[in-house]
């Protein structure tokens, strides 16, 4: 079965849906399981969020896209955020945590994975902070944010087919497979930031200095990356110009 191209189908609790999800694969149910899913939660900085197949698990490289996005609002009193492909709603939850004054929005293409966020936020005593909803990308999101986050799924279907099977087989696979979706976010987000907001997207290995190209050439400024802990660029970030020079 071929994932490259969505199609549109049930999700996985057989709810019908109008987005385009990718097939989950039949194969490999024998493959170990996660096990944050085994466990049935994970931590993440302060937080222990629930874990379960609905959504992809949150990794703790992403602390370091955590980091830069506080960084980047010190000093921004009520700093309007926007997290893209929430998932678990690890990203958001913590930004709302750590950022106590920060309005957050949260969004995925998944229905599952926004009902597990949204039991997250309960979990984590921070239902009020944060507002879900279901959409693709930013469509339909005006803004403006001072800050758009994302971890996007950045695997090309032939990647995934190197990844190991507890990942492979258990997490969903819209959660893993995505090609172009971080430079996609980037164009929709330049409508959608403040003057001078923030873009800070998650890619991954070896797709950092690309991206950073696309950033540059869609008119953000400002535009760098930053390493996790083994040295690898996997957090670009940019600014919207406070005029809009941004490119077409
Ligand atoms: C790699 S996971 C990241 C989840 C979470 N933000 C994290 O860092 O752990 C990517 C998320 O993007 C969502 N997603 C994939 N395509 C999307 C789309 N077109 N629009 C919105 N969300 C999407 C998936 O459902 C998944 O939850």
């Amino acid at each position: 079965m071929s994932f490259a191209t969505p199609v549109l189908r049930k999700n996985l609790r057989g709810r019908d849906t109008n987005f385009p999800m990718p097939e989950q694969p039949s194969h490999g149910a024998d493959a170990p399981e996660p096990l944050a899913y085994v466990l049935g939660e994970v931590r993440f900085r302060g937080l222990v969020l629930a874990a379960d197949r609905r959504a992809f698990i949150p990794r703790s490289g992403t602390e370091v896209l955590v980091d830069r996005c506080l960084r980047l609002l010190r000093g921004v009193a009520e700093p309007r955020v926007l997290d893209v492909g929430t998932g678990s709603g690890v990203i958001a939850l913590a930004m709302a945590a750590e950022h106590p004054r920060a309005r957050v929005t949260a969004v995925d293409v998944s229905a599952d994975a926004l009902a597990l966020a949204r039991e997250n936020a309960v979990r984590t005593g921070l239902a009020g902070r944060v507002r879900f909803r279901r959409g693709h990308l930013l469509a339909g999101l005006a803004g403006p944010f001072d800050l758009v986050v994302s971890n996007p799924p950045y695997l090309t279907v032939a990647a995934l087919e190197l990844l190991d099977p507890e990942a492979r087989f258990h997490e969903p696979r819209v959660a893993l497979v995505g090609e172009r979706l971080g430079p996609l976010i980037a164009a929709q987000a330049r409508a959608a930031l403040a003057p001078e907001g923030r873009l800070v997207l998650e890619c991954g290995a070896g797709q950092a200095a690309g991206l950073a190209g696309e950033l540059r050439s869609l008119g953000y400024e400002s535009v760098v990356a930053t390493p996790d802990g083994d040295g690898r660029d996997r957090v670009v970030e940019g600014t919207r110009p406070v005029a809009r020079r941004l490119a077409a």
